[in-house]
């Protein structure tokens, strides 16, 4: 943890932390001593999170119940992150996933998606870097995936996240020297809440890793400041040569018979 900007004690802020892998990074942060904004719609999951944190690593923990693609809540996000300090690390990381074709999915949750995955995470970016910059350091993690990587199904979830993967790479030049980090962090299937609203994946259970491991993943790459975050051996292999034409052919079969089926 980077103390040395301030005496003032570091803080996090995560969203999507009520469940799966942002309860995980307030998890393994609060262990690394961090102080932890923590920010979702499930008002009662945050608080229960933010005592068994205060209780086990006695870190201060501060709830926001905001949903993120309301312009009204996020801007009261905004205005508490612009208030802290020294903010050491933020990480974008509420979303949630979309199935169907693109036709069929109502406009409204592609709007939706937009906003939670998009807007909100530039919104909060534009917010915490003046900070960041004026310290000299910090670090931001944007939350995408590998359909952020490769074209396959889910169009909108897919592009919301490529968008995630661009802006953190052009991010990252552009701080190259500022000592600020930019991530996107592009996880496979993981077992968490969210694949429990849609239809699971058939994949083998060697494609599936855990929150622990993705933000364990996420974190030792931080240090060695990389810009993408592809946890597990066989997901870098797919990120390497999937956007090959030769090989992007046999991913994309393989996904077909894995992903969900589609209503015709
Ligand atoms: N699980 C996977 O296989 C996988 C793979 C690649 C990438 N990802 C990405 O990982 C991130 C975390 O997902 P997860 O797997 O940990 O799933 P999860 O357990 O369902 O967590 C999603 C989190 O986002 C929050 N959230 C959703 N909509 C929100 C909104 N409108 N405003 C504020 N918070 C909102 C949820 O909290 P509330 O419901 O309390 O608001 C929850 O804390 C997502 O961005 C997802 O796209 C997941």
């Amino acid at each position: 943890m980077d103390n040395s900007s301030s005496q003032i004690p570091s803080t996090a802020l995560i969203t999507g932390a009520s469940s799966g892998i942002g309860a995980e990074f307030a998890n393994q942060l609060a262990a690394q001593g961090y102080g932890l904004v923590l920010v979702a719609r499930r008002e009662d999951r945050l608080k229960g999170l933010a005592s068994d944190l205060e209780i086990k690593f006695q870190v201060p923990v501060e709830v926001i119940m905001a949903d993120l693609s309301q312009v009204p809540h996020l801007e009261r996000v905004v205005s508490r992150v612009v208030e802290l300090p020294n903010l050491q690390i933020l990480v974008n990381n509420a979303g949630f996933g979309l199935s169907g074709k693109f036709e069929q999915i109502d406009m409204r949750i592609h709007e939706l998606a937009i906003q939670l995955h998009v807007l909100a995470s530039v919104r909060l970016v534009h917010a915490v870097l003046p900070g960041m910059l004026a310290r000299g350091g910090g670090s931001i993690i944007n939350v995408a995936s590998m359909a952020g990587l490769i074209p396959l199904r889910n169009v909108t979830y897919g592009a919301t996240k490529a968008y995630l993967v661009h802006f953190s790479r052009t991010l990252h030049q552009e701080l190259l020297g500022s000592g600020v980090r930019v991530q996107a962090l592009c996880p496979g299937f993981v077992y968490t809440e969210f694949h429990s609203s849609r239809p699971a994946p058939r994949s083998p259970r060697f494609m599936w890793s855990t929150a622990e491991r993705v933000v364990s993943a996420s974190l030792a790459t931080l240090e060695r400041d990389r810009v993408i975050c592809v946890p597990g051996r066989i997901y870098r292999l797919i990120a390497a040569l999937g956007t090959s034409p030769l090989i992007f052919p046999l991913i994309s079969s393989a996904a077909r018979l894995i992903l969900p089926r589609r209503p015709s």
